[in-house]
């Protein structure tokens, strides 16, 4: 039986725990997953590529089934040349709904076998995304409850910086 690997592709500006959540239930369902950092999306983000894998790699080191990578490009294509059978994405609530549904669907269409997994993460984390996080930094909210000790580090440091 092939290996059942899944990308779990996202901005990731900076990780949460609510990706984490998410990673942890793929990590359940697929013999491999591959958290995967999507470059030059037309977005600035907060932190560079290598900050934000290395960020990952450090909140994913007890799962050993789980991996980081980048990707530019489609989507569907840098799943294929993982030899991916699926693509996980959250949905946190029916906001979410109808850009996930769009994508999925576009995904579908350019490649017919790449399946769209959405997954629930724990309702704690319903409320939560890296945009959230970022602006309760800015303006000195705590959250700890949001990330993991090292990324709530880097984004002080971030902020910090003139
Ligand atoms: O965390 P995000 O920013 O919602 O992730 C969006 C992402 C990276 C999954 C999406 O923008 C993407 O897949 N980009 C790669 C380009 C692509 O394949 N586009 C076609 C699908 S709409």
């Amino acid at each position: 039986m092939p290996k059942k690997i899944a990308i779990y592709p996202g901005s990731f500006d900076p990780i949460t725990y609510g990706h984490i959540d998410i990673i942890k239930r793929a990590s359940m369902l697929f013999d491999e997953v591959v958290v995967a950092v999507a470059r030059n999306l037309g977005k600035t983000p907060l932190f560079s590529e290598a900050e934000r894998v290395a960020m990952i790699r450090e909140a994913i080191r007890e799962l050993p089934t789980v991996s980081v990578d980048s990707f530019q490009g489609l989507l569907v294509d840098y799943a294929r040349s993982m030899g991916a059978q699926a693509v996980i994405r959250g949905l946190r609530a029916v906001s979410d709904f109808e850009y996930e549904l769009q994508m999925a669907l576009v995904n579908r269409k350019l490649d017919e076998h790449m399946i769209t997994v959405f997954l629930m993460p724990h309702e704690k984390y319903s409320y939560l995304n890296s945009s959230i996080v970022k602006e309760l930094v800015r303006f000195n909210g705590d959250v700890s409850s949001f990330v993991p000790p090292h990324v709530e580090e880097n984004l002080l440091q971030k902020m910090r910086k003139p």
